[in-house]
């Protein structure tokens, strides 16, 4: 204080004496210059930058000081009006201990040995949960649907979980979740159908995984050629359950796996988690970040780390009816109707509950095509006897009568460590040895240059039309069996996975072996001489018809606006169909809430 009264008295004398007054800049000068020399210390917070994102735990402060007359004494550290930290010698900083995150302003405080002192401007920082160090399992997709993904990963501690996503490379949108834990899941919604997404998945501090092969692809809403890859008794983790991988990646190359089913055994022995690292999240990276799959659970899948480590639609999410149970689902994908049941752990009985809901699922399907999976083959003479063994025995006497009334095309299972692939059959419930000639109602091969696909009327109720049954338990290893069941056109002991290509009203099916060869191949294919819509769709302002054609036949949509009678409008021009289903778009369409629509062949 002296020193300011003897400026403040300089001042006063100059300019009180006569002749002064050209030296007010002056005076105003040597003020300032004197005032500087003793005012007070000055101090501002270098580390961390104002609105930052600092990770949370010991987060360093350094601070600046100056001082004219070089004598600070010491800095004080404040987080709003806590003292955190103070230091008393150069370079002033501290570091704050055990922050948890959170949003916090920073301020130093710095003394001069005259006891003068002086406060920095604040400092706003977010502290965030570190990233974590390593991302230990994943990211795999789970619950595809049109709209939803859900995605799943692990990290080595817990963290917060964000994914960022967006189309074309652009990750403009995020999900995120401040809740601290290592297995992490995020749902994607409101997403655009048969949409490629890239997506990075991290914490919300950073970025645990990104790239070009990180992408999802949401699911059609009309009908789309459909990949599917099963693999059944995969889970030994072995080279030659790597091989069979590989052999499919191969043989797929650049097209992508729409849909992956897992028919049980994934992980053995006994399905604990480090099982399911080694015999899963080990063995298929790449595949887990761009497909969802699907699982069921066989009897080596007796952990309940199952049911954590898998998300699983119990709602009807992925279409079908809800199930209330991850035991088993149904889900829709293209012009198909997915069915996984569990003959491991849950009542298989005919009036049980999952053949109550499997019945309620199959009335309210109109999919064209119906692909029921589980892990016990209701026909095998693999390393297990549909004969005698209790769960294979009921499935085929409980469930397959079910399926069957409602036209199911294709039944998978696993357990039997080997290939075996069905006739056309129907109404086989028996043990082997009833197998009548009436039961078989196609006796060929099922291919299109030997004797041709097995043919099919409709799906839908009572269409008993025939079912192929296949075993495709030998994705981790092949076994032993007598190999006779004589239900079977194909039965081998060779270790491969199941290719089905779905597209339109033909279903192709490939056993692709390890090594890569083609052992047996198949295909059904619906009827569609009888002209008809299949589906009518409206996502957005689009319009999509599609119908059973006749190639290089032409069409025309109309439609009317009431049903009594109806007027018809010209709603297209003339459309050539250039094959057996065709597939018509209005990108625009008119809202019309009670329009009726018929596709007309021209002549
Ligand atoms: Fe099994």
């Amino acid at each position: 204080m002296r020193a300011w009264n003897m400026v403040y008295s300089t001042i006063r004398t100059q300019v009180n004496r006569p002749g002064l007054s050209y030296s007010s800049a002056l005076l105003a000068a040597i003020f300032f210059s004197i005032a500087a020399a003793s005012s007070a210390p000055r101090v501002e917070i270098t580390t961390p930058s104002t609105n930052s994102i600092v990770d949370a735990g010991n987060i360093f402060i350094g601070a600046k000081t100056s001082d004219r007359d070089g004598s600070i004494a010491a800095v004080e550290f404040y987080e709003t009006d806590r003292k955190i930290g103070e230091c008393f010698t150069k370079p002033f900083n501290t570091i704050w201990s055990n922050v948890p995150p959170g949003v916090y302003t920073l301020t130093a405080r710095a003394i001069d040995k005259a006891g003068g002192s002086a406060t920095s401007e604040a400092v706003r920082i977010d502290a965030r949960t570190p990233l974590p160090s390593a991302l230990i399992r994943g990211p795999y997709l789970q619950v595809g649907t049109p709209y939803s993904m859900v995605i799943r990963w692990r990290t080595d501690v817990p963290a917060g979980s964000k994914v960022t996503y967006g189309i074309g490379g652009h990750l403009t949108q995020a999900v995120e979740s401040a809740e601290q834990v290592v297995d992490h899941a995020v749902k994607l919604s409101n997403l655009r159908p048969d949409t490629r997404y890239y997506y990075s998945v991290g914490s919300p501090s950073g970025i645990l995984a990104s790239g070009f092969e990180y992408f999802l692809t949401t699911s059609p809403v009309v009908e789309k050629h459909t990949r599917i890859w099963a693999i059944g008794d995969s889970g030994t983790a072995s080279a030659d359950a790597r091989s069979v991988w590989e052999a499919y990646r191969d043989f797929t190359g650049g097209r992508l796996t729409d849909v992956w089913l897992m028919l049980g055994d994934n992980a053995y022995y006994s399905g604990t988690d480090p099982e399911y690292q080694r015999a899963v999240f080990d063995m298929y990276p790449g595949i887990l970040r761009q497909t969802a799959v699907w699982p069921t659970r066989g009897n080596h899948d007796a952990s309940s780390a199952y049911h954590d480590i898998f998300t699983l639609p119990t709602k009807g999410e992925a279409g079908g009816t809800p199930s209330g149970t991850e035991h088993y689902y149904s889900f829709d994908y293209s012009n198909i109707h997915f069915i996984c049941l569990d003959s491991s752990f849950s009542v298989r009985r005919r009036d049980g509950a999952m053949c109550t809901w499997l019945r309620a699922d199959l009335a309210a399907n109109f999919k064209e095509w119906v692909i029921a999976y589980w892990h016990h083959p209701p026909y095998s003479k693999g390393s297990h006897d549909s004969d005698w063994e209790r769960e294979l025995v009921e499935m085929r006497e409980e469930v397959v009568p079910i399926l069957e009334e409602f036209g199911v095309d294709l039944v998978l299972s696993g357990h039997s460590h080997c290939y075996e692939r069905s006739f056309l059959l129907r109404g086989h419930y028996g043990l082997s040895t009833t197998l009548a000639p009436s039961m078989l109602l196609n006796t060929a091969s099922g291919r299109f240059e030997d004797g041709g696909p097995y043919l099919k009327a409709t799906a839908g109720l009572d269409a008993h039309q025939g079912t192929v049954y296949v075993v495709a338990g030998s994705s981790g290893w092949a076994t032993f069996g007598s190999m006779d069941h004589p239900a079977m056109f194909a039965s081998f002991l060779v270790m491969g996975s199941l290719i089905l290509d779905v597209e339109g009203p033909v279903l192709n099916a490939t056993f692709l072996t390890k090594d890569g060869t083609v052992d047996d191949y198949f295909s059904i294919l619906k009827d569609t001489s009888e002209f008809r819509l299949r589906s009518l769709h409206r996502a957005g302002r689009q319009l999509i018809l599609t119908w059973d054609s006749i190639p290089g036949k032409r069409y025309q949509i109309e439609y009317s606006l009431q049903a009594e009678p109806p007027r018809w409008t010209t709603y297209s021009g003339s459309i050539q169909s250039s094959g057996h289903r065709t597939t018509w778009i209005d990108y625009s369409a008119p809202d019309r809430p009670k329009a009726i629509y018929r596709v007309r062949e021209l002549e």
